[in-house]
């Protein structure tokens, strides 16, 4: 049975029962990814950003005979930004092959239509079921990324120190855990607000404004995902020339994730990258003594990121896909379907 489902009014059976599914999914698909813990998974399937709403369905199996309410065993939930929605869906490796999945996309496709929207994004993670699931459905590839993770076991902790203090004179490196203080939240934005090329030489402009920065940083907060940033900063102009970030996520401790690193176009040529990045792990050392390993994702031909990548460890993991879909042709492939 598939229902509309609120996370933040949800019992926590339901919330357990659908971390158990979760983490049944990441043991068949991904299983070197680290299992989710129980902390702040409602948070994480609830808040969102001001503006941006997420809409969630489960599928729930049949009650046991003593009337205990039956597992979930599937989860859809689709965050309506800008004019698209984005879908996540997992079915418990135990019930797959059933429809179950092209069921839930379709009540979501349904519900994105009818509020207007016209596209559906998704992220595919290369070499799972998920590849033929939705290209099966008609969704096409817009974009591949690599995926890397860092184990920090490997790392040369000498050679990184050194490389933390590579960057050129006329620039100081700063440690923000939880994020940059107000008044750096301008510059900030700013850096992040650079045009950045991307792999097949398309432009792809970031939103940031400081109003947004703040609200992206409060939602992490409320989600459980600690963030922290390292900057270089210009010292004659005060700029933000460089910035990296890292969240450590309350789910899953153990792997922290690599956001944004940005140096901007005129400060490019000073080892900011290399230097950001090895103070950054350097930091996150002492800050978050769990910390196993960091993952990353790349665009395949940014080959300057790439090599610093592997210089610091990382190892490429897998490719990571973002798959796209008009709705109206969704809707209409999934209600002929019936
Ligand atoms: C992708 C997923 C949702 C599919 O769920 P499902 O209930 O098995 O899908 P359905 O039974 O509705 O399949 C619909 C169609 O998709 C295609 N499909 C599904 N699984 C497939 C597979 N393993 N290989 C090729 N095609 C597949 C088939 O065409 C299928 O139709 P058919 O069974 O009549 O041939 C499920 O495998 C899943 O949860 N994967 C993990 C998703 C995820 O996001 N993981 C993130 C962490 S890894």
């Amino acid at each position: 049975m598939v229902r509309e489902w609120d996370p933040r009014t949800a019992s926590s059976a339901e919330v357990a029962s659908l971390l158990d599914t979760l983490n049944a999914v990441l043991t068949v698909d991904l299983p070197q990814d680290p299992p989710w813990q129980g902390h702040s998974v409602r948070e994480y399937l609830s808040e969102v950003m001001p503006g941006e709403r997420r809409i969630s369905w489960v599928a729930q199996g049949d009650p046991a005979p003593d009337g205990t309410p039956g597992p979930i065993v599937g989860h859809v939930h689709v965050l309506l930004l800008g004019g698209i929605g984005v879908l996540e869906v997992v079915v418990h490796p135990a019930a797959r092959r059933r429809g179950l999945g092209r069921e839930l996309v379709r009540v979501a496709a349904r519900r994105v239509w009818d509020e207007g929207f016209q596209s559906i994004g998704v992220e595919v993670v290369g070499d799972t079921p998920a590849v033929g699931f939705y290209e099966s459905l008609g969704f096409t590839r817009d974009y591949v990324e690599t995926r890397s993770v860092l184990d920090l076991r490997t790392v040369d902790w000498p050679a990184l120190t050194e490389m933390a203090a590579g960057v050129d004179a006329g620039y100081r490196v700063e440690f923000w855990p939880g994020g940059p203080p107000d008044e750096l939240l301008e510059p900030y934005a700013r850096a992040k607000a650079e045009v950045r090329e991307v792999d097949d030489g398309e432009l792809r402009p970031s939103s940031y404004d400081p109003e947004r920065l703040r609200d992206s940083l409060d939602t992490l907060h409320r989600r459980g995902m600690k963030p922290y940033i390292v900057l270089a900063v210009h010292e004659q102009t005060g700029e933000v020339a460089g910035l990296t970030e890292v969240v450590v996520p309350a789910q899953h401790p153990t792997r922290a994730d690599q956001y944004d690193t940005i140096v901007v176009r005129e400060h490019r040529g000073h080892g900011i990258d290399r230097a950001i990045k090895a103070r950054m792990l350097l930091e996150l050392r002492s800050a978050e003594p769990d910390l196993a390993e960091v993952q990353t994702w790349n665009a395949q031909a940014n080959e300057a990121m790439l090599k610093v990548n592997a210089e610091l460890g990382y190892r490429p993991d897998r490719d990571w896909c973002e798959y796209g879909v008009d709705v109206a042709e969704l809707v209409h492939r999934l209600d002929s379907h019936r």
